[in-house]
């Protein structure tokens, strides 16, 4: 078995970022049943998604079935991700190194994946409600998306795998949140509602993913450095093969390319090439604000009104 042996430099400090990460989180999160649903969406909301996704009127139909894929499928990401914090823990409850000792390690990652695991409740009651139908998935790729997480590595070079391939996606899903908050600054529209409190959360996933990024995954050894990437290009294999069932799934529902003449879906895709990269070029790699070029921060000002991703 792959054991952590090297403790981080620091891992009081570590311990105390996490205890200060979550120590308010009770107080900055909202249960699904406080968003106060309203059903489907009336014609000011389409008119706000087609904004939102296309940025003119008009595109309601087709801006609601980007969303639907989007979120269907970040739904399913996220349950993964709960799936996988629980193999994590249970395996960090025998986990001798410091950064374990206490509980502070355990409270920050039961909580974001209690926290994910709501979010994936919600994104999965709001794409039926933006569809006005069920949607079935098939086969969502679980056990194999779970089986990468299923052997006998480190719960470190787990984790350190499950924050780079979740850091890229609430990278990107924070963007789309700062654009709805620029677009609807005093949040009269759901689906702003709805990334508003998701985000709350999500502030306090990615500072997780911080740490992990600088202050555990430095002290890896080169053969828990490989796994990590194999498990997180697994990961990402998957997710890519998950997409394209969606994609499909979409075709079927609405009759609609989602990708085809759509602004949001392009910058999308842009911020993810760069946020990816931000992962795989540097080890360790490197917050995403740290790797954005002058292109980059253009687009995200345009798009979001905003220079910067994350705090
Ligand atoms: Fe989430
Ligand atoms: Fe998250």
């Amino acid at each position: 078995m792959t054991t952590h042996t090297d403790a981080p430099a620091d891992h009081v400090g570590t311990r105390a970022r996490l205890r200060d990460i979550y120590a308010a989180a009770h107080e900055q999160t909202l249960h699904p049943n406080a968003l106060g649903w309203p059903g489907r969406p009336d014609e000011r909301e389409l008119d706000f998604i087609s904004h939102v996704v296309y940025g003119r009127p008009g595109m309601a139909r087709e801006g609601c079935a980007y969303l639907v894929k989007e979120l269907a499928q970040l739904a399913e990401i996220e349950r993964h991700l709960s799936a996988v914090f629980g193999i994590i823990t249970a395996q960090l409850g025998a986990d001798t190194s410091p950064i374990s000792d206490g509980y502070d390690l355990h409270h920050a990652l039961s909580c974001f994946a209690a926290e994910e695991y709501l979010h994936a409740d919600f994104f999965y009651r709001y794409v039926r409600e933006l569809a006005d139908t069920d949607i079935k998935l098939a086969d969502s790729l679980f056990s194999e998306r779970l089986a990468l997480y299923q052997g006998d590595d480190s719960p470190y070079v787990k984790l350190a795998a499950m924050c780079m391939a979740a850091y890229i996606g609430e990278s990107v899903i924070t963007v789309f949140e700062k654009r709805t908050a620029h677009l609807d600054p005093g949040r009269e529209h759901f689906l702003t509602k709805l990334l508003w409190a998701h985000g709350m959360d999500e502030a306090r996933h990615v500072q997780v993913d911080h740490v992990v990024l600088e202050c555990i995954m430095p002290s890896f050894s080169e053969a828990e450095q490989r796994r990590a990437f194999e498990i997180f290009s697994g990961t990402e294999e998957l997710n890519a093969e998950l997409a394209g069932r969606f994609k499909q799934l979409i075709v079927d529902v609405f009759g609609v390319d989602h990708t085809v003449d759509n602004p949001a879906w392009d910058v999308q895709q842009s911020l993810t090439s760069v946020f990816r990269q931000a992962m795989t070029v540097t080890w360790p790699p490197s917050p995403v604000d740290e790797r954005m070029d002058d292109e980059t921060r253009k687009l995200l000002h345009e798009f979001a009104g905003t220079d910067r991703v994350h705090p």
